[in-house]
């Protein structure tokens, strides 16, 4: 899954050293940011930054309850190697037993409403409370990701949390992304390397055949131009109009 390095060591630096000045900035001007953690592999780029420069960034995770086992051991793992922990932010329990016991446990499957719904509880409603009250959060999308990213800014307004959000990673490609894991031996979440470039719950994603689009496996059962889950609802309405499909 990770693709052979095809990005030169000094471009490879060159990003390394611009990401690094871009987040000492952010932390400057923003006193309050947080970065958003998926413990996928953009996001552990960003970890290793923050961690292993210090930098003034809290980072949480959001544990949806539906993650895979190998994806929440990477906050041990982040304990382990940088000797420091992150904030692990969970739904409303009252909200995912109200969702399990009115549709059922996998009720996502099986209409975009329910899925957005689920969305809704077990991400959005404790990224929500995580943001309130800060200035300024960080995520880790890149704009080769998907058509819904394809014009993504390096720094926005985020017009659905109202506050600062900031790309850094907007630009790099994916080779980028496993060069620098593997220049830096930054710990990674091993499904990578079992066929899931893009890790997101366990029952929502799945392992990506040679040749398929990098977010085949998220909500595979959906069409790509509605595979976004409220964390970045901006994102919808910067498609291009020639990519919007009707469904
Ligand atoms: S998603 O919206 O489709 O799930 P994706 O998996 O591509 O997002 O990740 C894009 C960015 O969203 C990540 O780099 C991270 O900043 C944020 N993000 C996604 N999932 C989580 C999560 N469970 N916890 C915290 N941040 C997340
Ligand atoms: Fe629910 Fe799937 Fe969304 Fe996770 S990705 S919150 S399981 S619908």
């Amino acid at each position: 899954m990770m693709p052979a390095t095809a990005s030169t060591s000094s471009s490879l630096s060159a990003r390394w050293t611009d990401l690094l000045d871009r987040l000492e900035a952010i932390g400057r001007a923003h006193g309050d940011v947080a970065l958003a953690s998926s413990l996928a592999a953009e996001d552990m780029v960003l970890t290793h930054a923050v961690f292993e420069r210090n930098l003034p960034i809290q980072i949480f995770t959001l544990d949806t309850g539906r993650l895979n086992p190998e994806t929440l051991a990477m906050v041990d793992r982040i304990a382990e190697r940088y000797d420091r922990s992150i904030q692990v932010v969970r739904p409303d329990p009252e909200a995912v037993e109200q969702y399990v016991t009115a549709h059922g446990m996998n009720a996502f499957y099986e209409s975009v409403e329910l899925r957005k719904a689920c969305c809704e509880i077990r991400k959005v409603e404790p990224l929500r409370r995580v943001l309130a009250g800060r200035s300024a959060w960080i995520t880790g999308q890149r704009r080769e990701q998907a058509v819904t990213r394809g014009e993504l800014p390096l720094d926005e307004h985020d017009p659905v949390f109202g506050l600062h959000k900031y790309n850094p990673l907007a630009l790099w490609t994916q080779e980028d992304v496993w060069g620098t894991i593997r220049a830096l031996d930054i710990p990674y979440n091993p499904l990578h390397d079992r066929g899931y470039p893009s890790i997101g719950c366990e029952p929502c994603t799945r392992a990506i055949r040679p040749g398929e689009d990098v977010r085949a496996g998220r909500w595979w059962w959906e069409s790509s131009d509605s595979k976004e889950c409220g964390l970045h609802a901006g994102n919808l309405s910067t498609i291009p109009v020639s990519v919007v499909t009707t469904k």
